[in-house]
């Protein structure tokens, strides 16, 4: 009993975290604290893999003349100002292949990126996925070896701005089909 109390009060928690998520583009200086890094961190460490390969590696920036570089890959002043930015990167030479060829890197390193998303947000600290940078220019800058690829990156900080929680989605009767297409 006592274990479907918990789980349902854990469900709530995801979905909340979930429903109130928002993409944060204005940073507090406030530092985050190493605790809270950590367990955004482990949030990653524990995330599913195609065959658990775990083809990922995240870099923690937060000297500030690191992130002045990642400038050149994407040039916003809300994104540099972050204490902290978190780049997310695929191995996709360990990755899971399937038979027809299609690669999972990216998915691996998704899945990855939106767990540490919500586990930031539970935590009161915002992101917002950053997709449109630069690549080579993230690369030079962090010194990344040419056979890895940054799928990611996102800010990591207290947010100073106040958002609502997500609005503007398709209705479910848009998006869902049920027993075929
Ligand atoms: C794959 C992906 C790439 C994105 N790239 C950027 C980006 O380069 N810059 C940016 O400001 N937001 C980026 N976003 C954030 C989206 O614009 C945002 O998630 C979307 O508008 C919904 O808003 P919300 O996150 O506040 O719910 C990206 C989001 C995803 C999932």
């Amino acid at each position: 009993m006592r274990d479907v109390i918990v789980s349902l009060v854990i469900q709530m928690q995801v979905f909340e975290a979930i429903r109130t998520r928002r993409s944060i583009r204005q940073y507090s200086s406030k530092p985050v604290e190493k605790d809270k890094l950590l367990k955004v961190l482990e949030a990653v460490r524990l995330s599913p893999s195609a065959t658990n390969r775990q083809p990922w590696s995240f870099i923690v920036v937060t000297k500030p003349e690191l992130k002045e570089k990642l400038r050149e890959a994407y040039d916003r002043d809300w994104f540099v100002s972050a204490p902290v930015i978190i780049v997310a990167c695929a191995h996709p030479d360990k990755a899971w292949v399937r038979s027809d060829g299609e690669e999972y890197w990216k998915v691996d390193v998704a899945i990855a990126m939106q767990d540490l998303i919500l586990a930031a947000w539970e935590q009161g600290l915002g992101t917002c996925w950053i997709g449109a940078f630069r690549e080579e220019e993230v690369k030079k800058a962090l010194q990344i070896p040419d056979d890895v690829r940054v799928v990611a990156m996102t800010p990591l900080g207290y947010p100073a701005e106040e958002k609502g929680p997500v609005s503007n989605r398709k209705p479910l009767e848009e998006i869902i089909h049920y027993d075929g297409w």
